[in-house]
């Protein structure tokens, strides 16, 4: 047994560096460092990728090959090769790589994050530009935003005066996730699952549940997913992922089923994607499924982002507390002490967005972006993607490119005064939402609560280090993963400056 086990592996060996040697012979590949047999570079990448890639481009140039097991993945690190993935060549790259857990997850991509580029794609994607995020509806959806970064002040405002916490810190994240989740889940949903007591409901404990059980049954088979002729070693829990699904729909369609009753009993449909999901399933010819895996992809893809969004904004502006006060300033300027900001105000307040801005070049939370995936074999800076390889722009390190950026690591808002560069993807040196066909289509959704979520806590207190912390000693360190929280949450002391009254939720019912 033993000596067939051994005949078959080194078989499998030989033909596996024959397919890679014949890989580099027939195409001209970036330049990257030395793969393994069997495993290429999976054990010499560090946990925070969009680092250790970037320290690799510093030996390798700015575009790299990187072999996960036998899976070619190309990295680009500058915002020349950026625009040639993202816009010369963009239509061949934007297929996704699913893993088994994502194909699963997605059903095979029949909802947005996970389709490859086609007809279906195409399609999902209209109903997103032409009906989820146009203009009108994230304007209608503001009231829940405002709600939501009312409700987050209210709640800081009585944690940070409670006698008892005089002069303590509070773990700014946990305000946040708290604004992120209640924001998407009732704009996906209709749903605020928490009661202003912050009690949480059935459905949100079963809501939560779902999400951690997705995050676990995800991680579980990361390895085998990239050396695919060792898969049958790490067989796919079937029955689990078939249980989450099950569950994960169970919920979803109670949800609509709540909605369409609703909808007949009014007669009008309400402004929340799942409503309008399901007025345009027939226009749009959307599947159960689809609408589904797009409400999920919502919650997967809109809620993290925007809160490490504010994380990192925040613990610049407690690193930095020249950046707080100026941005301190212009609110008093231009809002005063007497009311609150509304997002109305945005564009009365330049340096708060450059502030935004700021805080999205230096940390973009999905610093690599999504894969994208060659459909064709194409040519980029000279060198080939074969077909079937993935390709990720290292965003991180375009927005910190020295070649393009003056005093690259500094934080320093008022280089966006000085020169105006969009973060949406038409400009290639910025691309924290990506850019092309797969852009992020939530983008102005997520800037609008990153930058109220800044504004309300900035205008409302005065933040600083924990007691006996320097500003310099704030841990800036990056925690692994496709999106990027920090590795130490950032703790800070909140002093309010406003009169009491101006703390209480605005809160809607919506
Ligand atoms: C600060 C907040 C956000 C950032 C920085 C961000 C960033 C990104 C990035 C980099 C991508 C990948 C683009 C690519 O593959 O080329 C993406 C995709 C996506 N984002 Fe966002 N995002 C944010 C907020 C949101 C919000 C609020 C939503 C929805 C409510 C959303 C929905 C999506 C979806 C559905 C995709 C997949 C698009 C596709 O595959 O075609 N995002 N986002």
């Amino acid at each position: 047994m033993a000596p067939l086990f051994l005949g078959f592996a080194i078989i499998f060996i030989s033909l596996l560096v024959t397919y890679q040697l014949y890989q580099k012979l027939r195409f001209k590949l970036p330049p990257g460092p030395r793969p393994w047999p069997i495993v290429g570079n999976l054990y010499d990448i560090k946990p925070v990728r969009f680092r250790c890639f970037a320290e690799w481009a510093q030996t390798y140039g700015p575009i790299m090959s990187v072999w996960f097991g036998s899976i070619l993945n190309v990295v680009v690190s500058n915002s020349e090769l950026a625009k040639q993935v993202l816009k010369e060549k963009d239509q061949q790259l934007a297929d996704r790589h699913r893993s088994r857990s994502a194909a699963k997850f997605s059903r095979d991509g029949t909802d947005l994050i996970w389709a490859d580029y086609g007809p279906h794609y195409v399609k999902v994607r209209k109903v997103c530009t032409l009906e989820l995020f146009t203009p009108k509806r994230i304007e209608a959806l503001r009231p829940i935003r405002e709600d939501e970064v009312t409700a987050m002040v209210e709640s800081i405002f009585k944690d940070c005066t409670k006698p008892e916490n005089n002069g303590k810190s509070l773990v700014v994240k946990n305000y946040l996730s708290a604004v992120a989740f209640n924001n998407i889940t009732r704009l996906a949903f209709g749903k605020r699952f928490v009661n202003s007591e912050g009690v949480m409901d059935k459905q949100g404990v079963e809501f939560k549940a779902i999400v951690a059980n997705g995050l676990k049954l995800g991680a579980s088979l990361a390895m085998a997913e990239h050396i695919p002729w060792l898969r049958w070693m790490f067989p796919l829990e079937e029955e689990a992922f078939a249980k989450h699904g099950a569950r994960r729909d169970l919920l979803t369609r109670a949800i609509m089923e709540e909605h369409t009753v609703a909808r007949q009993k009014s007669g009008g449909a309400k402004q929340h994607f799942v409503d309008a999901l399901l007025t345009l399933q027939d226009k749009y010819d959307l599947s159960d499924d689809t609408v589904i895996g797009l409400l999920w992809d919502m919650i997967t893809a809109g809620m993290d982002t925007t809160a490490i969004s504010v994380e990192w904004a925040m613990a610049e502006l407690i690193k930095n507390p020249r950046v707080q006060q100026k941005a301190q300033e212009e609110m008093d300027r231009v809002i005063g002490f007497e009311r609150v900001i509304a997002e109305t105000d945005f564009s009365s307040l330049p340096y708060l967005q450059c502030i935004a801005k700021e805080a999205l070049r230096l940390h973009p939370p999905t610093p690599l972006m999504l894969p994208h995936k060659a459909s064709a074999n194409v040519k980029v800076g000279g060198y080939d993607i074969p077909k079937g390889s993935n390709v990720h722009v290292n965003v991180w390190a375009v927005g910190r490119d020295p070649a393009v950026w003056k005093e690259a690591s500094e934080f320093r808002p008022e280089r966006f005064m000085e020169e105006d560069i969009d973060m949406k993807g038409h400009d290639f040196r910025l691309l924290p939402f990506g850019a092309g066909r797969r852009v992020c289509p939530g983008a102005q959704l997520g800037i609008n609560l990153v930058t109220s979520m800044l504004a309300h806590l900035l205008h409302h207190f005065v933040w600083s280090p924990s007691e006996g912390v320097k500003a310099e000693e704030i841990d800036m360190a990056e925690n692994p993963g496709l999106v990027t929280y920090m590795k130490t949450p950032v703790q800070a002391v909140a002093i309010p400056r406003l009169p009491p009254h101006l703390y209480k939720r605005v809160a809607v019912d919506m």
